[in-house]
């Protein structure tokens, strides 16, 4: 079975063993016998660190074609270097003792040095996201898998963002023309990287998918503050809703490509370093919101482990599972907001360290 917190799995009675890819025991996901791991092209928006990178060189090590992308071109060069690492096994089987499903157009890819690619872009420009079509599509000609970790977060709450030094809103009267503008701004960033970002991955992407692949398959690393109300992460939330709704919208305009999203809960690791309303946070040592950050981060909150949620990813490309929450309870937390929205409501305010 998939890692944890499955719905709609078209294939649940099959199982997935929990070691390294490779050494599956069980029968292996139905989408092996149309694509062999080792010959699969992904391309990994949002790699350069994480969650992306992890599920990068996962790929990799089972053998993929690998094409990673994100704006931090010595860390993304790095990540290449380390997914062609961790192909090497697989490309000394292919060239000496031609074991393992190969055909002579991967072995050329491989020999040109063109099997992990590396593509500096920012997700959210038109022109930079046409630069990795064309890379991808003039170096492997096909594409299998589009995996969208691409996000930035935000960590404070709304009103804070309008009312930030800088923003030239010294009383309480009300909202300044800086504070609006400083708003609409960091909106935009949060926009940008939370939801342009996918929508343009997706408008570049589905008809190579479509065209090349015998079974296209695009994941998104969703959240579940996209689908469950965040304090503090108002700006986050809504843009991250608003990519998995156009997300699975889009899957019923696309049946031959398989949708999946993961939504997880608070992952391990510094995804607050790309907060698009960070600055007022170091500066604003005074917010109390920020000490109760600080004091669930270093305490209480108890982080996912970044190997369970590439774990699942990689097991809902594989499975075609449509939507994987980790941990699972997080469903019915969702479904609850409907029926009981205050005692959410009140968690979450516990949660994230929020007091009125
Ligand atoms: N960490 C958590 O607690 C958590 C919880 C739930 C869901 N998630 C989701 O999981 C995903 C991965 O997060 P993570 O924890 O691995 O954080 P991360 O290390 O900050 O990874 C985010 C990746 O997105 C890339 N990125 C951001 N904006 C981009 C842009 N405009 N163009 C290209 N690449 C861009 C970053 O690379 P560059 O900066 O080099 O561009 C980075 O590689 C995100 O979608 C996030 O929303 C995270």
């Amino acid at each position: 079975m998939p890692a944890c917190g499955v719905s709609s799995h078209p294939t649940r009675h099959i199982r997935s063993s929990r070691k390294a890819p490779g050494l599956y025991k069980h029968r292996a996901p139905p989408r092996w016998t149309k694509i062999p791991p080792s010959s699969e092209r992904v391309l990994v928006l949002g790699a350069s660190s994480g969650v992306g990178r992890l599920i990068a060189l996962m790929y990799a090590r089972r053998g993929a074609a690998v094409c990673v992308v994100g704006r931090r071109a010595e860390l993304l060069n790095g990540v290449r270097e380390e997914c062609s690492r961790e192909n090497l096994p697989h490309a000394q089987a292919h060239t000496e003792s031609k074991r393992g499903v190969t055909s002579a157009e991967d072995e050329r890819l491989r020999k040109d040095g063109k099997w992990c690619l590396a593509v500096v872009a920012d997700c959210s420009d038109s022109h930079d996201m046409m630069r990795v079509y064309e890379a991808v599509d003039s170096a492997w000609g096909r594409l299998d898998t589009v995996i969208l970790t691409v996000g930035v977060s935000s960590v404070l709450p709304f009103m804070s963002i309008a009312k930030a030094p800088g923003s030239d809103n010294t009383n309480n009267t009300g909202t300044s023309a800086k504070g609006l503008q400083r708003v609409h701004d960091v909106a935009l960033r949060s926009l940008q990287g939370n939801f342009f970002g996918v929508l343009l991955s997706a408008a570049a992407f589905i008809p190579l998918l479509e065209r090349t692949s015998s079974s296209p398959s695009i994941l998104l690393v969703s959240s579940v503050a996209s689908l469950i109300p965040a304090p503090t992460r108002t700006l986050y939330a809504a843009t991250k809703s608003a990519a998995l709704l156009f997300f699975q919208s889009l899957s019923i305009e696309h049946p031959a490509i398989v949708f999946s999203s993961v939504l997880p809960a608070s992952i391990e690791g510094d995804f607050r370093a790309s907060a698009v309303d960070a600055p007022v946070l170091s500066s604003a040592t005074g917010n109390h919101e920020e000490k109760g950050e600080e004091r669930k981060g270093k305490k209480t909150e108890k982080k996912l482990k970044r190997d369970l949620v590439v774990r699942t990813c990689i097991d809902a490309v594989d499975y075609g599972t449509r939507t994987a929450w980790i941990p699972g309870w997080y469903r019915i937390a969702h479904a609850l907001y409907w029926i009981w929205p205050a005692f959410i409501e009140s968690s979450a305010r516990k949660k994230y360290g929020y007091s009125v």
